[in-house]
């Protein structure tokens, strides 16, 4: 038997956005020996995307925002699907996380009385996100990085975790290469704690960048643990469009929070047109209010350009759809005409730059045009909200590789203080499972021994191109599992991704280990695949239209349907699915959803 590489961990952290650097800097310190383990270089995370803020009810712009009325707007933007204790949670300790990271030296903009300014959101009933700019995601990152490297924490860069290793019914550990040698690794530990984002690479157009090819749902699935909520995709509603060589690249919500309305090629407001029931306006005031803004329910006025994600991606979709779209198949996002330059050269300097270095536009004087892009995904691993625990024996997963807390429909927002809440409790959860063990688990050197065989597969010749794979996956994926969804396209997908599964058993490579990005990718193929097809069938089995699962052929949502979330299981080869009945809503909790 071949010898390889090994560390011993009492947790090994895997992935390096703001939910792993949380969590392993909570593991550290409660006293666990942690690693931290991530694909790309440190500090190169999904979560800079989250540009616009962190939402966490402060209350320092508006007085009247409480953790009461974020967990309200959190639930209805998720359809009422969410978990209602991570909902809860995460409403209550948003505050002190936000708070904490600044005493760990996060520069946010500040109110004129100088405390932590706060910005509009979708859904979000008061400017509730703290914010840096348009650069929120990466301060978060720089100070969480500080932080955990001052602590001392074992940092492994470049390092692909390809399957997790078991002692029985427990995690004994992970497997994998590192990137630059294609030399194998193996972490043994007692605990380990998923923290890889998302799936967009899946996808043919999506905010996403290489690393994200869902790793950790699959790994996770792989290992025996449920997923739920697979259904649930969001499209961001505002991807660059152009030019195609950085198409589907993000341009923040905070254009809207700050102003930008969005425009057809006629240059009328169209989200006037889409308001939901759900959100219904009353009466404007004006026909001058009438185009500014709409009255929603409780009274309060909104503009529709900032409704929850889903609604404003599909209406964008819709009037690309019905010929009002602009020149390159998106629409106009303008706040030229809304906001002087100066204000939006400070609010949005990132995306100013974006546009004038990559599109050529000057943003203080023209529209952008956007369009929906695949930006994150709501389901994941089934977690325990106290901890994050998954349903395998010292198996823990935090931010967007975990299911619960964002329902049908994130916020944004609410995905930097998903992070940094349920980070904060993974690493706690994960350290204290360690901490309470007697024995700790064996890592099996057979196991070992078939992962590296696994691994080595792409180099026995082959004859498919992993990158002709998942161009046609992203094909797939895009054209039949995307915005709008039907029975007979997602049986067609189903089909397709068979065939793909099949074709990337015979995916090869040439040339060496050493740094191989075929190889890396015919080994990422296998878990977008798996991911795939879990959404596929998630989309399939529920019939009906709920935040970001969109049936042409069940338009409606159906209040039955909200009773359960779809669970996905390995059995043997094959994957299970099943309705499995949601926690009951606390009656204190359910009259906050009722309440006026
Ligand atoms: O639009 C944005 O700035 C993205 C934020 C998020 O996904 O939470």
């Amino acid at each position: 038997m071949a010898e390889y590489e090994s560390h011993d961990f009492d947790v090994v952290v895997v992935g390096a956005g703001g939910a792993g650097l949380r969590a392993a800097v909570e593991a550290s310190a409660a006293g666990a020996r942690t690693a931290l383990v991530c694909k790309s270089l440190l500090g190169k995370a999904h979560t800079v995307m989250a540009e616009g803020g962190i939402a966490a009810a402060l209350a320092n712009v508006y007085p009247e925002d409480s953790w009461r009325v974020h967990f309200r707007d959190t639930m209805r933007g998720g359809k009422l699907i969410n978990n209602w204790r991570m909902a809860q949670i995460h409403a209550q300790e948003a505050p002190e996380r936000v708070l904490e990271l600044e005493e760990w030296g996060a520069l946010f903009d500040r109110t004129e009385d100088g405390r932590i300014l706060q910005r509009d959101f979708g859904g979000h009933r008061y400017a509730r996100l703290a914010h840096v700019g348009d650069r929120t995601g990466l301060e978060m990152i720089r100070t969480l990085q500080q932080h955990a490297v001052h602590r001392g924490i074992d940092v492994f860069m470049e390092c692909t975790i390809t399957r997790l290793l078991k002692d029985g019914d427990r995690i004994a550990g992970a497997f994998g290469y590192w990137r630059e040698s294609g030399r194998f690794v193996t972490f043994r530990a007692p605990a380990v704690v998923l923290a890889t984002g998302g799936i967009g690479k899946a996808y043919k157009i999506t905010s996403n960048s290489w690393e994200y090819t869902g790793d950790g749902h699959a790994l996770a699935l792989w290992a025996g643990a449920d997923l739920m909520d697979m259904e649930f995709v969001q499209f961001h509603p505002t991807g660059m469009v152009w030019p195609l060589s950085v198409c589907g690249i993000l341009v923040t919500e905070g254009v809207r929070g700050d102003g930008g309305v969005l425009l057809n090629s006629a240059g009328q407001r169209f989200m006037f047109d889409y308001i939901p029931e759900m959100f219904a306006a009353e009466t404007a005031d004006s026909e001058e209010e009438a185009d500014r803004w709409y009255t929603d329910k409780k009274g309060a006025r909104r503009t529709p350009d900032l409704l929850p994600r889903d609604e404003v991606a599909r209406a964008i979709n819709s009037e690309i759809k019905q010929g009002r779209g602009s020149p390159h198949g998106g629409v106009f996002l303008d706040i030229a005409n809304r906001r002087d330059a100066e204000y939006i050269k400070r609010r949005l300097p990132s995306m100013y730059h974006q546009f004038r270095e990559l599109a050529d536009v000057d943003i203080t004087k023209d529209a952008m045009e956007v369009g929906p892009t695949c930006h994150y995904v709501m389901g994941g691993v089934r977690v325990e909200p106290e901890t994050q625990s998954s349903t395998v024996a010292g198996l823990f997963a935090a931010g967007e590789v975990a299911a619960g807390l964002h329902g049908a429909n994130r916020l944004g927002g609410n995905s930097l203080s998903d992070l940094l809440v349920f980070g904060k409790r993974a690493g706690q959860g994960a350290a204290d499972y360690a901490g309470a063990l007697g024995t700790r688990p064996a890592v099996d050197q057979a196991a070992v021994e078939d992962c590296a065989k696994e691994a080595l597969r792409p180099f026995e010749g082959g004859s498919e191109n992993p990158y002709a794979i998942q161009s046609d996956l992203q094909e797939c994926m895009h054209n039949l599992v995307g915005i709008i969804r039907r029975e007979d396209e997602l049986k067609r997908a189903l089909e397709e991704l068979a065939v793909l599964r099949d074709r990337a058993t015979r995916a090869g490579v040439e040339g060496h280990r050493q740094y191989n990005p075929g190889w890396h990718l015919a080994l990422d193929l296998r878990s977008m695949l798996a991911v795939s097809e879990c959404i596929a069938r998630a989309a399939l089995e529920r019939r009906e239209s709920r935040g970001g699962h969109t049936r042409e052929d069940y338009p409606q949502t159906d209040p039955d349907q909200a009773k359960f979330n779809v669970v996905i299981r390995k059995q043997g080869d094959e994957v299970t699915l099943a309705h499995e009945p949601k926690p009951a809503l606390p009656d204190e909790l359910r009259e906050l959803l009722e309440a006026k």
